[in-house]
């Protein structure tokens, strides 16, 4: 869980809401769900705007499901800064970025940065680079 992403949701926040959306508490952290994100189940769809929808699973976890992409965990809300902190269920963003995008989604990325990801001989790599674990296996690092 060292490894985040950082999306901002760039919507004023001015709720004219007539009914009074409850905030609700998920995961470990307690993160508070309100406007404009609302948990799926638990708060009226008026609560929040579309596609902010939040789900808590059963271990203690909530869930944001972009489109075209898995599910991500969520990590943090700052309503302040207005930025949401995510990370990856099988703890591997790196495979993520390979097939990600955040079109048809209401989030910006907070920058923006070009990768290049090399898959080469464990041998050749060992001792010059940096693999990244979850990419790699016994004969080849990326
Ligand atoms: C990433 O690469 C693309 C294509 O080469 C380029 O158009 C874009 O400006 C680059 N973005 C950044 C942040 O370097
Ligand atoms: C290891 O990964 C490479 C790609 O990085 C793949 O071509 C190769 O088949 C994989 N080997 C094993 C034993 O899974």
């Amino acid at each position: 869980m060292d490894i985040l992403i950082f999306f901002s949701f760039l919507f004023p926040i001015l709720s004219a809401a007539a009914e009074p959306c409850s905030i609700t508490k998920c995961g470990k952290n307690e993160v508070p769900i309100r406007f404009p994100f609302h948990q799926l189940g638990k708060q009226s769809e008026n609560c929040g705007y579309a596609g902010f929808n939040l789900g808590c699973k059963s271990q203690n976890t909530i869930h944001l499901k972009l489109p075209n992409a898995r599910e991500f965990y969520v990590c943090d809300i700052n309503y302040l800064d207005q930025q949401i902190d995510l990370y990856d269920l099988d703890d591997c963003l790196p495979r993520r970025f390979l097939s990600f995008s955040l079109h048809d989604s209401p989030f910006v990325a907070v920058f923006h940065q070009n990768y290049t990801f090399l898959s080469c001989p464990t041998q050749v790599t060992m001792s010059q680079l940096t693999a990244i674990g979850c990419l790699s296996n016994s004969t080849h690092s990326v």
